[in-house]
């Protein structure tokens, strides 16, 4: 028996030390001084000692108990530390390395021209308004005086939910919401998302902006349209600009025009930004046609008012001299940061 438990202590020890890790060394514990472990394996045998050999027995058991127990501490506590080391040196941080760049977003070439739309809006006194994309055959076409046989509102331009509801092509439709609102004066702009039935090219996307413009008041006049339109041209292209209202249809006003600005690159002489022409078409407008008016709870023997409407990609276009306007939706940072 004495030969065994020397055995045993040796065999622990030596287990012990070959032990690199703390997880290992709680095995050997359990094997070894465990409830089911060798120790007490051994000391079931203490009955078959004679009663002077068994203090002395059980006082070897405890020794190599003991020296078991030491051991593992030992260990334990310099395999802990080297578990330890070996992390902090894994996690260390190279204060002096040179920091991860990140890279700012770039506003898009239409939220820069619209934000310097709204500026000098908002310089004359306009307030900002939204309506919704989702919106009624109503606001879109009939309370704008667009009869239901009216080519705009065929099938092939417009994006019907169902015989009521569309995708708006025009944002006009925010004036008759506004006008319905009843608060007059009226002075507002209105930029947002419009749908059309188009193909994809260089100057047609099936969803593009519109900045709406309208303002009623009493005793408005097509003098106070040609003011307002010609100091928001001079501010956005420069104060040498000039502009042309050529005569034209819409069925929401009345009269109706297309305003042009001298070409800002050659300044009218014609040149290939113009196509040779001298003048660039960015908008139409129109004094207000009463039956719209009407239609929207205003009395046109006394308010009189005018619209316009900008294509907010035009400008962008325009400004940034970006020949396809497809380039304006692919969002490639490369082309986006250059604004
Ligand atoms: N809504 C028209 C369109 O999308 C543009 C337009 C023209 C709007 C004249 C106006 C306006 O407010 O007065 O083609």
């Amino acid at each position: 028996m004495k030969e065994k438990l020397k055995e045993l202590r040796e065999r622990a020890i030596s287990q012990i030390e070959a032990a690199q890790d703390p997880e290992k060394l709680n095995e050997i514990r359990v094997a070894f001084l465990g409830k089911k472990g060798e120790l007490k394996n051994i000391m079931k045998g203490m009955k078959d000692l004679s009663p002077e050999e068994r203090p002395q027995f059980g006082q070897m058991v405890n020794d190599a108990r003991e020296a078991i127990e030491n051991r593992l501490e030992e260990v334990g506590r310099a395999a802990e530390k080297r578990l330890m080391e070996k992390r902090l040196a894994a996690e260390t941080i190279d204060v002096t390395l040179p920091g991860r760049q990140t890279e700012p977003g770039h506003l898009h070439p239409n939220s820069i021209a619209l934000r310097e739309l709204e500026k000098i809006f908002i310089g004359m006194g306009y307030e900002v308004v939204d309506g919704p994309e989702i919106e009624y055959d109503y606001y879109n076409f009939e309370a704008l005086n667009i009869p239901d046989n009216h080519p705009a509102k065929d099938e092939q331009d417009t994006f019907y939910i169902n015989d009521k509801i569309l995708l708006r092509t025009q944002t006009s439709s925010v004036q008759i919401r506004m006008m319905e609102q009843g608060r007059l004066p009226i002075r507002m702009i209105a930029p947002g998302r419009v749908f059309r039935s188009d193909e994809v090219d260089a100057t047609h996307s099936p969803s593009f902006h519109q900045v709406e413009g309208l303002v009623i008041d009493k005793g408005l006049t097509l003098a106070d349209l040609k003011g307002t339109l010609d100091t928001f041209a001079k501010e956005l292209f420069g104060e040498e600009t000039k502009v042309k209202f050529r005569p034209h249809h819409f069925p929401f006003t009345e009269p109706s025009a297309e305003m042009d600005v001298s070409c800002f690159k050659c300044g009218g002489k014609g040149c290939r930004f113009c196509k040779g022409e001298g003048w660039i078409e960015i908008l139409g407008c129109g004094m207000v046609h009463p039956h719209v008016l009407e239609m929207a709870g205003i009395d046109p023997k006394e308010y009189s008012g005018f619209a316009f409407s900008i294509g907010l990609e035009r400008i962008a276009l325009l400004k940034y001299e970006i020949d396809d306007m497809r380039l304006l939706y692919e969002n490639d940072s490369r082309f986006l940061k250059q604004f």
